[in-house]
């Protein structure tokens, strides 16, 4: 019997696929499809700082409001009916997920400056959540910002949230760093227990017919997951702690790359709403099969032993394949 069996943040999980945050984890009615499919652990959808930021503004003013007509104004506050969304909603759902999963449940948390709002850090990990992840997702448009003091204070957020649980942390990163290693490195020593590799950044579009900038949302597609195994495996020997690959894995195949590459986990938002929760009963067939044929017995076995300090010339995974690369093209026919 094949073991699919990971270690991620310190936890064990019974396999190396995980549904990440999005619609599919955030509706109830699929937690236990995904459990029963095989699902390792599942990633919440994201509660953002704009959303804590919001609930403590709007308490405030409820309490001034109260303060002007009642001395006692804050013994109101336990009254505030719990809202539909927002960070109450998030607690809930943690909670939840605890009581009907049996695999592990990660919170997740989506801001990008230091403040606040990271305490609720805690009230995620007290609800019950087994680890947290925090996306760093940002759009930085200031040109007087620089890069460093991006990353500076991408460090002292991560420090900050760490300093609020005895949890495990992951980092989602986006793919766009100058030197992806050094801040890997720097996440790791401010309290990042791994890496989820990467945020997929939105971008949006013109509507030629109204001249309006609108947002689109379009879904990963396989060839995606090249830019996580790329860096997974510079990545791997890198960093001691976890790595998540995020973006692109459709299939079995995939996921099993991503794994050579030197994953901990692999992780799938689009192909979990393309096909449903029990897609990864597919992918997991698919690699006990691949494993069996090639005489592998666990997971742990093949992680990272095509990563970049484990094949014969690393190279391939530098600038000079690159090189190579585009000189290997030969068109096969040219207009
Ligand atoms: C509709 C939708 C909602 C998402 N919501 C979140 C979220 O709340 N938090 C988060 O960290 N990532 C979120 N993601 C990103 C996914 O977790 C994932 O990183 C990304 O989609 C790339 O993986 P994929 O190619 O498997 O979709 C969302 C993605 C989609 C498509």
């Amino acid at each position: 019997m094949t073991d699919l069996t990971t270690r991620y943040l310190g936890l064990t999980l019974r396999s190396p696929l995980v549904a990440s945050a999005g619609p599919v984890t955030g509706d109830i009615s699929m937690w236990q499809r995904l459990e029963d499919a095989g699902a390792g652990a599942i990633v919440l959808p994201s509660l953002f700082e704009e959303e804590i930021e919001h609930e403590a503004f709007t308490i405030d003013v409820a309490a001034q409001h109260g303060a002007d007509q009642f001395g006692e104004a804050l013994t109101f506050l336990p009254e505030l009916p719990v809202p539909e969304v927002g960070p109450a909603r998030h607690l809930a759902l943690v909670e939840k997920a605890r009581e009907l999963l049996t695999i592990p449940v990660i919170a997740s948390l989506n801001g990008t400056s230091p403040g606040g709002w990271v305490r609720y850090a805690k009230h995620l990990a007290d609800a019950g959540a087994h680890a947290i992840e925090l996306n760093l997702y940002d759009v930085v448009v200031d040109p007087a910002v620089t890069s460093a003091e991006v990353e500076h204070r991408y460090v002292e957020l991560v420090e900050e949230v760490k300093a609020e649980i005895h949890i495990p942390l992951a980092v989602k990163l986006s793919p766009w760093f100058t030197a992806l290693g050094n801040l890997a490195i720097r996440m790791e020593r401010a309290g990042a227990d791994g890496l989820v590799l990467f945020n997929r950044l939105y971008q949006p579009d013109i509507d030629l017919d109204t001249l309006t900038v609108v947002p689109r949302l379009a879904l990963s597609t396989p060839a995606e997951s090249r830019l996580p195994l790329h860096w997974i495996a510079n990545l791997r020997g890198v960093v001691t702690g976890s790595l998540a690959a995020s973006s692109g894995v459709y299939d079995g195949a995939d996921a099993m790359k991503l794994l050579l590459a030197g994953a901990d986990v692999v992780m799938a938002t689009s192909a979990l709403l393309r096909h449903g929760p029990e897609h990864l009963t597919v992918m997991e067939r698919f690699l006990r099969e691949w494993m069996v044929e090639r005489d592998y017995v666990s997971v742990r076995e093949l992680r990272g032993s095509v990563s970049r300090e484990n094949v014969p010339d690393p190279q391939v995974y530098e600038r000079s394949n690159y090189y190579q690369v585009i000189h290997s093209w030969r068109p096969r026919t040219v207009r």
